[in-house]
Formats: structure tokens, sequence, C-alpha cells
């Protein structure tokens, strides 16, 4: 396999290592020499790429002749600082990682089809088309939330592989809960939600062929340090800054994040598919007696959560007694 890097669009590994150096140097100025010497480039070259990260929101100050320092260590999730922290890890492999791009579930699909092994990372510090579920767009603010799609190649049959959203979304949860204190709710299948609004969101891609799965990709957005949001979503999105008050290390939850997943994705291939259903009841509130209106294609109808089928379906209880299992929809709390 070509290294990491070479994916068009990913961060040049030089201008991570530039970042890395001033990161491990902050507030000393450093000289564009002695940069351009541990880097292997010119003066001229460090002085593009500190323009670089400066249109990219970095605050590095100085300039040629008196070096350069920067002014905060930035929260970015380089690949550089990752794959230290996920060493021997399934996720510490291969890390693509943009300052910005269109969709990270979009590059997922496309490594996965060029036959990118499992395991494979990819991250964003901003996405101009973020995708959500439904067709819905995911606002994803330049360095305040994690946005990131996994690669999987789990020999499942493709009828398992909802699964996986509502296993990310557990394992989501357990490493919020351990960061930050903070117990997200989870909403069936796909939502992470605090008091209420919407904390985070899980949209499952994949190819597969009738009987088998070739590749899964899960792509995954947390708002982390977000302080508003656009007037269309203000009163729906919540962010982990906004319910507890302060900043979070957006490394350190995605560490802790892809650590839990990767724990409960190797339990689920063990245990099979009732360790995420049963897991999934048991702490998910929203599974069991809450009532709800459900909108599928052109039936929209009011009932109450009965837990889950064995194969992960949300099963609710019409106003008339029926028993249904939702498979696709939205399916939203009422009062
Ligand atoms: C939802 O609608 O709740 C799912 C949102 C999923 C958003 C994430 S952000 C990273 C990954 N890349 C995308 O384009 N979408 C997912």
């Amino acid at each position: 396999m070509p290294p990491a890097t070479t994916l068009p669009g990913t961060t040049d590994r030089r201008i991570a290592a530039l970042l890395a150096l001033l990161a491990e140097n902050a507030t000393i100025v450093i000289s564009g020499t002695r940069i351009g010497r541990e880097i292997g480039v010119s003066r001229f070259t460090v002085w593009r790429w500190v323009e670089r990260l400066r249109e990219l929101g970095v605050r590095v100050k100085g300039q040629p002749r008196t070096g350069y320092f920067l002014e905060e260590v930035p929260d970015i999730l380089t690949p550089d600082l990752l794959r230290k922290r996920m060493k021997g890890s399934l996720f510490g492999k291969r890390l693509f990682h943009f300052f910005k791009t269109d969709s990270t579930n979009r590059v997922g699909m496309e490594l996965g089809y060029a036959g990118e092994p499992e395991g494979a990372v990819v991250l964003a510090e901003e996405q101009t088309a973020g995708r959500g579920r439904a067709g819905r767009s995911w606002h994803s603010e330049r360095g305040a939330g994690i946005y990131t799609t996994l690669l999987l190649r789990p020999q499942i049959s493709p009828v398992l592989a909802p699964l996986l959203t509502m296993l990310a979304g557990l394992s989501a949860r357990a490493a919020i809960q351990a960061q930050t204190g903070a117990s997200p709710e989870l909403k069936w299948p796909n939502d992470l939600l605090l008091n209420g609004a919407k904390l985070g969101g899980i949209l499952t891609e994949m190819h597969a062929e009738p009987n088998l799965v070739r590749f899964v990709v899960i792509g995954l957005g947390i708002n982390v340090n977000q302080q508003k949001f656009p007037a269309e979503i203000a009163g729906l999105a919540t962010s982990l800054r906004k319910e507890t008050g302060k900043a979070h290390s957006r490394l350190e939850l995605l560490v802790r994040l892809l650590t839990q997943f990767e724990s409960d994705y190797n339990l689920f291939l063990r245990e099979g598919p009732s360790y995420v259903v049963e897991r999934f009841q048991r702490e998910s509130d929203f599974a069991q007696g809450k009532r709800v209106r459900v909108e599928s294609g052109r039936d929209t109808y009011l009932g109450t959560t009965d837990g889950l089928s064995p194969e992960g379906l949300l099963r609710v209880e019409k106003d008339d007694g029926q028993v249904v299992t939702v498979i696709a929809g939205d399916v939203t709390e009422v009062p």
C-alpha cells in the first residue's frame, strides 16, 4: 500500500512535521533555518507552509527573519500525534488527515473501493459537505468537532451492518462519559443527545454483495467545542463545550473513542449481534417505554418504544396495540 499521505488533499507529512515541531517547542522562537534543516526544506518553503498553517487557523507568530513560535498549541488531530497515541491499535496504522475535505465518508468509501485494508481512519478538521442521515448535511465547523470515518471489512451479513452504527454510538457514549462525565442519551439508531439536543451522529455506509459485506465505513460526527451553531440548527444542536461550560481536547476524546470502538468491535465479532442489541437496550433509555412519532415512508404513526428485535431493529407498539418493527425512518420522542 502507498503511504497514507499520497491521497490527494491529505495533509502533507512535512506540514504535519512542521506543526509537531512548533507544538513540541511551543512559546520558544525557532528560526526558519533550523526548522528547514530539521524538516529538510528551504527557509522559503518553511515560510510558505507557515502561511498555509495560518490560513488554516493555526496561530503561528513571527516572521522569517526572527523565527516562529506558536501562540497557542492547537488542538489539531495530526496523524503524528495520533499515531503515537494509537500504537499497536487497529486504528493506529493508516491515518488520512485533511485540513479540509468534502466528507470523510466520501473519502472512506473511495479508500474502500481502492482496496485499503480494514482499520483506516479518515480525519478532517473541516468538512465542506459533511453527510448526515437521510440526505441531510452535517455542520462541520473547522477545528470544533470530531469528523472521522473508520473503514471496516467485517465478515458479516449485510443485514447485520446497522448494528455497527449502534455499536459506534455505544463506544462514543462511553468515550464521552469517561472524558467529560456527561452521559449522552442514545437515540436509536444513530443519535447522541445531551439534554435533548443533538451532540453527535453516526452515518454508516457500505458496499456489499447480497450475502457478504465487502466493506463498511462508519462516519462519526461529535460536536465538541462549538460555541454556537448556524440559526437553522441552533435550537436542535449542542456541543460538549456548551453543555459542560468548558473546552475539551478533541485529540484525547478521539483516542478514547478509537480505543473503545476497537474493543467493542472485537466483542461484537466474537459474541455476535446479541452483544450489541442487549447492551444498547441496557444503555438507551429511548429503546423502551418512550412515546414516539414514527415517520417511515408515507406512513406516520404514534406509539411507544418496545425494545429491539434480535437484529437490532426498533419495536414500537402502536396506539391500537399492534407491535411493528421500524426498519428505517425518523423516530422522534413526543411529550
Ligand atoms: C446523522 O445524521 O446524525 C449522521 C451524521 C454523521 C456525520 C459524520 S461527520 C464524519 C462523517 N463524514 C460525513 O460526511 N458524515 C459523517
